[in-house]
């Protein structure tokens, strides 16, 4: 029997606490949740709920700790002392996992016990795993993604005329938004995901702060209208290449390409592979979905020893800017393309400029040049995207 503490019983707590009880492959029972409030009404199984951590972490009748709390006070030191009591760890805190990683899985090979995060990235779409088990050696060039299911079903929303503001209401109703969303809203929660996959794949990421990023910005209800009648449709994507580009922006996709089709709360991600894209897609957020994974993780460890095996955390990478084409137009729609002052190499177009391909720190100060003119990179793999 895998006796599990829970730290958390929210809305993944709760949602995985139902899975557990509704399976028969792994024999586990739940034995405890650390809550900031025991009154507070569940629609969970009943639990022991405890507000001290120690009944959690510490407890020698605890095998294992699942930790949906969110945040990184208290959630990263109550990890590492779990790692520490040889406790396996499996979490869905992309914040922690992003910024702490390195040093968690540190902890996790020294007491050779599982440290794993499925959940933390794509909600039930088997997504880390595959790219550490199944891609990770392969010669990828590239990889992008829809990653956050909060802004990709605004945007989807936005498009049929709604507000940001009502928009990211329903999305907190359905259970999708975290209870700040402002790490969704300013592309820092795709930021840490995306460090997550390039850690995957590639290799941990050096210096996350210095990734080319940004979220819904004000101009994107007139965008969206704009570039449709282009015909493009606008997607927060996170991109990275082997060689350290990488990038997080809301990014044009050609109408037709099966990015453009991820609509609501779905995520995506392709990686590609001697030219050609292999793609992840499902549920990307929400209760239910994000417990799938924190339950393949913890089939995965019963079937196969919780030990930290996978943990291969190799030279950390570099970024730079993400290299790519950029399609620029006036904010006002009465100022033509051709009143700007052109990218050198550009193709300008009686609506809007393409320019060659160019970094976001290069088009940040040809725009500084131009005021009045935006633009947007561009996500075009000439490929409509097929399943
Ligand atoms: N919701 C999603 O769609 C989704 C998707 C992917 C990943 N995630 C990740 O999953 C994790 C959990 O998310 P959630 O949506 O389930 O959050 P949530 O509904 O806010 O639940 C958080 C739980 O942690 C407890 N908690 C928080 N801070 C605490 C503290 N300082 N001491 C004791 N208990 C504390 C809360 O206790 P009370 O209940 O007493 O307040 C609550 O039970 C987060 O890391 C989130 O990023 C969520």
């Amino acid at each position: 029997m895998v006796r599990i503490g829970l730290l958390g019983y929210g809305t993944v707590g709760q949602a995985f606490a139902a899975l557990v009880a509704n399976q028969t492959r792994i024999p586990a029972e739940i034995v405890v949740a650390l809550v900031r409030n025991p009154d507070r009404r569940r629609d969970g199984p009943p639990l022991t709920l405890t507000q001290d951590p120690s009944q959690v972490v510490d407890r020698p009748d605890v095998d294992l700790v699942v930790d949906v709390m969110g945040g990184k006070e208290p959630a990263l030191p109550l990890m590492v002392r779990a790692l520490s009591h040889r406790k396996p760890v499996i979490s869905a805190n992309k914040e922690v996992m992003a910024e702490h990683g390195s040093e968690l899985a540190e902890l996790a090979r020294r007491y050779d016990v599982t440290l794993a995060y499925e959940a933390a990235v794509g909600g039930g779409i088997p997504l880390l795993e595959p790219l550490l088990t199944h891609f990770a050696a392969a010669p990828v060039t590239e990889v992008v993604g829809i990653l956050n299911g909060t802004t990709n079903y605004i945007l989807s929303r936005m498009e049929s005329g709604e507000t940001v503001s009502r928009a990211l209401s329903h999305a907190q109703a359905l259970g999708y938004a975290e209870s700040d969303p402002a790490a969704d809203l300013d592309g820092t929660d795709v930021l840490r995901k995306l460090s997550l996959v390039i850690g995957a794949l590639f290799a941990p990421v050096k210096n996350l702060d210095q990734i080319p990023r940004l979220g819904l910005d004000d101009y994107l209800p007139m965008v969206i209208r704009r570039v449709r009648a282009w015909g493009y449709r606008i997607k927060l994507l996170a991109r990275a290449t082997r060689d350290g580009g990488a990038q997080v922006w809301p990014t044009l996709v050609p109408e037709g390409h099966r990015l453009a089709a991820i609509n609501g709360v779905h995520n995506v991600v392709g990686v590609e592979v001697f030219g050609q894209w292999f793609w992840m897609e499902g549920a990307g957020a929400g209760g239910q979905a994000t417990a799938l994974s924190l339950l393949a993780d913890l089939y995965r460890g019963y079937r196969f020893g919780f030990r930290a095996g996978r943990l291969d955390w190799p030279t950390p990478l570099e970024t730079r800017p993400l290299i790519t084409p950029w399609l620029a137009f006036g904010i006002d729609p009465d100022r033509p393309p051709s009143r700007f002052h052109g990218l050198p190499g550009s193709i300008v177009e009686s609506d809007y400029i393409v320019t060659p391909p160019a970094d976001q720190p290069q088009i940040a100060r040809w725009l500084s040049d131009n005021p009045g003119l935006i633009a947007y990179p561009l996500f075009n793999d000439n490929q409509q995207g097929g399943p």
